[in-house]
């Protein structure tokens, strides 16, 4: 019975640290993991790539695609059919196709099934918007990981320097509200904490005092100790 299976639920806004978070949380504690941002992104990318233009009109044929993804996670890459998809899905454009792709309320209906087919033995890590509040709403532990945007847009564009992308911290910041604005204020499944999640301020933490936050408080749930 898929709903004994343990689920930790990391959710937040773009660029609060919480893939980084959520990725370090699975390995400690050896349990799976579901980035389903990818999966919104590689929809966007595979509705590109078939000619689609992201918008409501599309919408049925947009779902159908995510509905059979040809999506494969192998260690830290991710497929998309034949084509390795890992750097192709995280520049700063592929995120806002992904934040208005995942606006669509059918596509996100159509990623339910393969978001919940994560949910597997020894356990998962979820990171995402609505992972506490849409799709593993009985999850025993739910975390909402925020940070300042400011702190938000300084953690990117380090990222991007470190890839030896060129950035620019205002621009960034930008499009992090933006991206932000739209995630929360849509109607399908805004980017908000569950009721009964526990808010952790990632601007006062380094990642790893919030991995060892996150698994203290998992330990403080299991009533035989982990
Ligand atoms: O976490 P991310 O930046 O990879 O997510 C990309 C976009 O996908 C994000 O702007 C909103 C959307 N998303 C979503 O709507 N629901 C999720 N569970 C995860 C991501």
């Amino acid at each position: 019975d898929a709903d004994r299976i343990p689920v930790i639920c990391i959710d937040g806004p773009t660029a609060s640290g919480k893939g980084t978070v959520a990725a370090a949380v699975a390995r400690a504690l050896g349990y799976h993991f579901l980035d389903s941002g990818a999966l919104y992104r590689i929809t966007a990318l595979a509705a590109t790539r078939a000619g689609l233009e992201i918008s409501p009109d599309n919408e049925p044929r947009i779902a159908e695609l995510a509905r059979q993804l040809p999506v494969r996670f192998a260690g830290d890459r991710i497929w998309l059919g034949e084509e390795d998809v890992t750097d192709a899905i995280r520049t700063e454009q592929a995120g806002m196709n992904a934040s208005r792709v995942s606006a669509l309320p059918a596509v996100r209906g159509a990623l339910v099934a393969l978001q919940h087919g994560f949910r597997r033995l020894p356990g998962l890590v979820a990171d995402g918007r609505d992972m506490g509040t849409v799709i593993f709403p009985q999850a025993p532990l739910k975390v909402f990981l925020t940070a300042s945007a400011a702190c938000r847009a300084e953690r990117r564009y380090k990222q991007l320097i470190s890839k030896g992308i060129s950035a620019n911290i205002a621009d960034l910041r930008a499009d992090l509200e933006a991206r932000d604005a739209r995630d929360a204020n849509r109607s399908a499944s805004p980017l908000k904490p569950a009721q009964d999640a526990l808010v952790l301020d990632n601007s006062e933490h380094t990642i790893d005092e919030a991995v060892m936050q996150v698994i203290d408080w998992w330990q403080a749930r299991q009533p035989f100790g982990a």
